[in-house]
């Protein structure tokens, strides 16, 4: 494949396959925001973009290794649930690879970028009167049952490309500052990238590249309104307790099961972080602050600042940390979210003079 060796194939020493179904993904930017960073008020502040994957989110990583994986065993029917991002992934990749692929949606909470790439890709849509939790469900009885490959981050082929994203920070921050950030901080729904993060360090440590007190700190943010991770972590639970009711303009994040949680919470717990819960407000606030900067994410990316800002002011974050925030959608990704935390147009007469006039 013309990809092999670049982006998320760059790893493929640490990656289950020599090369994938590539578009090409990752090597992902790795912003610095001095503004904001005096702002939010720590040593430094790193955004690392993962809207910049080619269908807009940090999804292609999994699905470069999860579809190659399907190719090799040889399946028809590719299937996810999706809040949106995965099957706008799943339905480009399997697109590439030649498959079938459902995907479930919950109807009416989905953003309208994401529908779009689902649909132009050419997945089958199955709107189901729930929500994700509802929709993966389903899911893994088909893929139980065998009439589909899963293709959500309970496929553990999604989580190893999803490690990249862990590499990349660390060696990028590396590179710029001689040493390795101390916290990352990333918006939490079912924590696979939490799970695949705390892999990538693990791997690491293991090959002597890092040290055990090196793992940078994993902190999670999750909307109020869908925070069962966080709940957990406040009451110091093993396990996540379902939540039946979750709402938040963050549809991304719109999960009360995180089925990664398993994997998770031991990756927070081990490098000494937390997770913390933030209000739609600071989510729209952090996205306008981002925007601010030249940065555009969807709302469930904006999280990650809105968390740190949170936690910062908590002084559970300190001054003196090299932060990096994790923002895993583009802004495209829910037009309607960014129209509506952005300015409004400007009806203007069609004349120079009365346009200047207009802007002064
Ligand atoms: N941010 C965005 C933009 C997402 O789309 C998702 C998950 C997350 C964060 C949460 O990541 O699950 O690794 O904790 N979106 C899934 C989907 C659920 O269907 O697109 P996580």
């Amino acid at each position: 494949d013309a990809f092999s060796g670049r982006g998320v194939w760059r790893y493929a020493d640490a990656l289950p396959f020599e090369e994938g179904v590539s578009v090409p993904e990752g090597d992902t930017p790795l912003h610095h925001v001095p503004r904001l960073e005096s702002d939010v008020g720590v040593r430094s502040l790193r955004i690392k973009h993962e809207g910049m994957n080619p269908t807009g989110s940090f999804k292609d990583r999994g699905m470069t290794v999860g579809v190659q994986a399907a190719r090799r065993l040889g399946v028809e029917r590719l299937v996810c649930a999706s809040t949106g991002n995965t099957s706008a992934a799943l339905a480009a990749y399997g697109a590439r690879a030649g498959m079938e692929t459902l995907v479930l949606l919950p109807a009416g909470k989905v953003a309208a970028g994401k529908v779009a790439q689902a649909s132009l890709h050419g997945a089958r849509i199955l709107e189901v009167d729930g929500n994700f939790d509802d929709c993966l469900d389903i899911v893994r009885e088909l893929a139980e049952r065998g009439e589909a490959y899963l293709l959500n981050s309970l496929n553990p082929f999604r989580l190893e490309g999803q490690k990249t994203i862990g590499f990349e920070i660390l060696e990028r921050f590396y590179e710029d500052e001689g040493r390795f950030p101390d916290r990352i901080v990333l918006p939490v729904g079912n924590a696979g990238n939490t799970a695949a993060l705390y892999k990538a360090f693990r791997e690491l440590v293991a090959a002597g590249a890092l040290d055990r007190s090196e793992m940078p700190t994993l902190t999670g943010v999750q909307a109020d309104g869908a925070a069962p991770m966080v709940e957990a972590i406040e009451n110091d639970r093993d396990s996540v307790q379902r939540w039946t009711d979750v709402e938040t303009r963050a549809t991304a994040i719109r999960i009360g099961n995180p089925v990664n949680a398993p994997k998770a919470l031991p990756g927070i717990r081990e490098t000494g972080g937390t997770a913390v819960a933030v209000s739609d407000r600071k989510i729209t606030d952090a996205q306008q602050s981002l925007a601010e900067n030249g940065i555009g994410v969807e709302p469930a990316s904006a999280a990650s600042v809105a968390g740190l800002r949170k936690l910062r002011r908590q002084g559970v974050v300190d001054a003196d940390e090299d932060v990096v925030c994790l923002t895993t959608g583009h802004l495209l990704k829910d037009p309607d979210a960014a129209v509506a935390a952005g300015n409004d147009p400007e009806p203007v007469p069609n004349d120079a003079d009365a346009v200047l006039d207009h802007v002064v």
